[in-house]
């Protein structure tokens, strides 16, 4: 089936059936304060409808705009940090080449980011980069006035505007915020550039479904049709079945909460294919931000194998008990690649002739989940039966379902982050910002 699926077979030694029907009511009366709107953080919901209620209008608007700005950019400039840019990242760096950046003339521009960083050697090296190539710009921030994507907008507005003109410069900058709010609205206003709204109800963490990410998604050349479908399809499933068994959602998260209450704190997203790094990182803002405060949470980290098994591989295996693994496990890769016979076998590896590499990729996850088992680490797998854009979007919102559920399940509010603002008090206390000072 082109579904996602969770394999709990490795996980028998650690959650039993008793302790899965345990927690089941808490789960459904945790669903139903998420559905029905009843919980705390429950202005931020818009998420949860949002693949089945997203304008056509946005998707032919955003349809255009690539069409207006593809042949006119070699690279698209994507500003902005936390939930401004990890969805889009994640989605683009799962589906394009590792080596895309070396691909002169593809048919949509190269996806780079700014405004997540205040490295002035990065902006520095991005300077010299846009020196050379056409580019556009979408900047995007929710309240408008965060300060890492405000500097680097101002960078590349000035060189942008010095490249091209202020009047074609305007032409190339698409603004993605909120609807009245915020120093970016009135920027996009002033300027008169093309502007997508970010909805009040939808949170930074929880926008990938927005402009926010099918912009730059659908910029890179991919199909954002196909994403939401997959969305769709998911978010049926998720609300609809109260079964532990048919709702993926909801099983991961009660495995979530039964382990983390037998003292596993630390939960690894690992994957086997490097391309998938970035939905890690989204995933780690997720479940961080939605699940880490009122002094508990599980903490989310991430590695990638076979790479990691040569650094963090001892840790997972022998270090402190405190950690439970979740595999990203892709069944079908895209591409193929023999591995050849060599008569010699000076390397001694011809008995893996007649082999896939992702046999020997998959033999490999085996060994290690095994191994893990036996070290005392629960492993959960997601099995995703390839990775595009359909299965994405399925990994999108099972993610963003499970985490409301999760989070009302471990008694927080999901769809806050106040513990955001204390380094930007900070911050700005140390660099005079009026109204910061002592
Ligand atoms: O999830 C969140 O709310 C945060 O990570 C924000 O996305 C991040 O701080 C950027 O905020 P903004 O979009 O307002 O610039």
């Amino acid at each position: 089936m082109n579904t996602l699926s969770l394999n709990t077979e490795y996980l028998q030694k650690f959650v039993n059936d008793t302790e899965l029907n345990g927690i089941h009511e808490e789960l459904l009366r945790a669903k139903k304060t998420l559905t029905s709107g009843s919980g705390r953080g429950n202005d931020f919901l818009g998420w949860l409808n949002l693949p089945e209620e997203l304008s056509p209008e946005i998707i032919d608007n955003i349809k255009s705009d690539v069409e207006r700005l593809r042949n006119r950019a070699r690279l698209f400039v994507v500003i902005g940090i936390g939930g401004s840019y990890l969805g889009a990242r994640a989605v683009i760096e799962a589906l394009q080449s590792e080596f895309a950046a070396m691909q002169t003339n593809g048919a949509y521009p190269y996806i780079i980011y700014a405004g997540h960083t205040l490295s002035e050697d990065y902006y520095c090296q991005l300077m010299q980069m846009l020196d050379k190539h056409d580019y556009a710009v979408a900047v995007i921030s929710k309240s408008g006035t965060t300060t890492e994507p405000a500097v680097a907008f101002r960078i590349i507005k000035s060189h942008l505007e010095n490249k091209y003109g202020k009047a074609e410069a305007a032409n190339r900058i698409i603004a993605i915020t909120d609807a009245r709010r915020g120093a970016l609205h009135d920027i996009a206003q002033q300027e008169g550039y093309r502007t997508y709204v970010i909805p009040d109800n939808v949170g930074g963490r929880f926008s990938v479904l927005t402009p926010v990410g099918l912009l730059p998604i659908a910029m890179a050349g991919y199909n954002i049709d196909q994403l939401l479908q997959g969305a769709r399809d998911m978010r049926k499933l998720c609300t609809e079945s109260d079964s532990l068994t048919d709702n993926p959602a909801l099983l991961y998260a009660a495995i979530r909460n039964i382990l983390y209450r037998k003292g596993y704190k630390v939960e690894i997203l690992e994957n086997f294919v490097p391309n998938l790094k970035y939905i890690s990182e989204w995933w780690k803002q997720l479940y961080g931000e939605s699940e880490g405060k009122e002094g508990k949470g599980i903490l989310p980290h991430s590695l990638s194998f076979t790479t990691d098994l040569h650094s963090m591989g001892q840790y997972v295996q022998e270090g402190e008990r405190l950690m439970f693994e979740t595999v990203l496990s892709v069944i079908q890769p895209q591409g193929k690649v023999d591995i050849p016979s060599d008569e010699k076998n000076l390397d001694g590896i011809n008995y893996l002739l007649g082999k896939s590499l992702t046999e020997i990729n998959r033999n490999a996850e085996l060994g290690t989940i095994l191994a893990h088992n036996d070290g005392g680490v629960p492993v959960l797998r997601i099995l995703l039966p390839t990775v595009d854009e359909y299965i994405l979007g399925q990994l999108i919102y099972f993610f963003e379902f499970a985490c409301g559920v999760s989070g009302y399940t471990l008694g927080v509010n999901p769809f806050d982050q106040p513990g955001v603002e204390a380094y930007k008090k900070n911050m700005f206390r140390l660099l005079g910002k009026p109204g910061y000072t002592n």
